[in-house]
């Protein structure tokens, strides 16, 4: 018998529970395979929970996240719940209370997916995004003065703390050495303007990069990179960045990997806990209509795997999912690819069992 691993399941709004329960199913039946099996503590907190009680992620709740060996959410957002108040309250929160200052996104494009970009395939786009995920403009750290008068200011600060730049560096570092094709890391930054703040990232980019000599050392401003990632995304390995610029290249990383449907990403603490989510919204009007794309769930659930170092059952599903894309579906798009979600789920199992 293999190992058994507690996973704390959050599905969350919207189509979230639609397209975790095809995570699931892909893990029992990659667990099967492989002799290892989850245990699941499922927790609803979301849109609904909140609109009946008031209460976001209580602080039980942490405590119960923090003693899974992993975390899985599949999507938070409910149209009649203000912005900012379920993204704060559950999201930003878990990161910040288990300490996930990790957030690890691939962008790899696959076999018979899509791209946008002209003339560009899966040599082409193959790299990994590491976003600083505690720090940055997300800490909530600035205020109002005057509020509502003509003469309000608004400031919201950057916070850059040397431990958490350092740490985020070090993981980036040690991925391009890991996982990375070319070892060759970019800091993406902003320091012709931002000179404090990626003054410090730059600094300790290249102390830190001292003790990785078999690391290429590259740097680019924020703007370049969104160039550079729609004209020449084969010059990317690893991409390290700060928690705001993280957020806004990911999402068009994502684009370029064939869209929300397939983007995943890994939220860590590599001395905790860490939790993985498909990087898209909860798509309420896609709700309950078999049509959402699972494929971004199902490789949260991968990277998972992955994570836990069951690196067999983390490559297995990998294939069946490269399998699936190439040979059953039509587009990464909901209501376009050809086949409903949960049966998109039922083929990447059948592909993995044939393995
Ligand atoms: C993401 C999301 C979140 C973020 C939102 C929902 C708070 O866009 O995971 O990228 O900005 O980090
Ligand atoms: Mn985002």
């Amino acid at each position: 018998m293999g190992k058994t691993y507690q996973i704390g399941v959050i599905p969350g709004d919207g189509t979230g529970p639609e397209v975790v329960a095809e995570g699931i199913k892909v893990l029992n039946a990659v667990g099967e395979k492989s002799g290892i099996q989850f245990d699941y503590h499922t927790y609803n907190f979301g849109g609904d929970h909140y609109l009946k009680t008031g209460e976001t992620l209580p602080a039980s709740a942490i405590d119960e996240l923090s003693s899974q060996d992993a975390n899985f959410l599949g999507a938070i957002g409910h149209p009649d719940v203000k912005p900012g108040i379920l993204e704060k309250g559950i999201l930003l929160k878990m990161r910040f209370a288990l300490d996930l200052y990790i957030n690890l996104r691939p962008v790899k494009l696959y076999a018979g997916v899509d791209t946008p970009l002209k003339d560009k395939g899966p040599a082409d786009i193959d790299f990994y995004v590491v976003r600083e995920n505690t720090e940055g403009l997300y800490t909530g750290a600035g205020g109002f003065f005057k509020k509502g008068t003509p003469d309000e200011v608004a400031v919201q600060e950057s916070i850059n703390t040397r431990k958490g730049v350092e740490r985020c560096l070090r993981y980036a570092f040690e991925l391009c050495r890991r996982a990375g094709r070319r070892k060759k890391l970019t800091l993406c930054g902003k320091t012709n303007v931002l000179t404090y703040a990626f003054d410090l990232w730059e600094r300790t980019f290249h102390e830190v990069g001292q003790a990785y000599s078999d690391v290429e050392r590259d740097y680019a401003h924020v703007d370049a990179i969104c160039m550079w990632m729609v004209k020449n995304p084969e010059w990317f390995d690893v991409i390290v960045t700060d928690n705001i610029f993280g957020d806004i290249i990911t999402d068009l990383g994502a684009m370029i990997q064939g869209g929300m449907g397939i983007a995943a990403g890994g939220n860590i603490n590599p001395e905790g806990t860490s939790m993985f989510e498909p990087i898209g919204g909860s798509a309420p009007k896609y709700t309950g209509k078999n049509v959402i794309n699972p494929i971004a769930a199902i490789m949260a659930g991968q990277m998972m795997l992955k994570h836990l170092g069951e690196a067999q059952a983390a490559d297995w599903v990998e294939q069946a999912v490269m399998k699936t894309i190439r040979e059953d579906m039509k587009t990464m798009g909901a209501e376009r690819m050809g086949m409903g979600t949960r049966e998109v789920g039922d083929q990447v199992v059948a592909h993995l069992l044939a393995i």
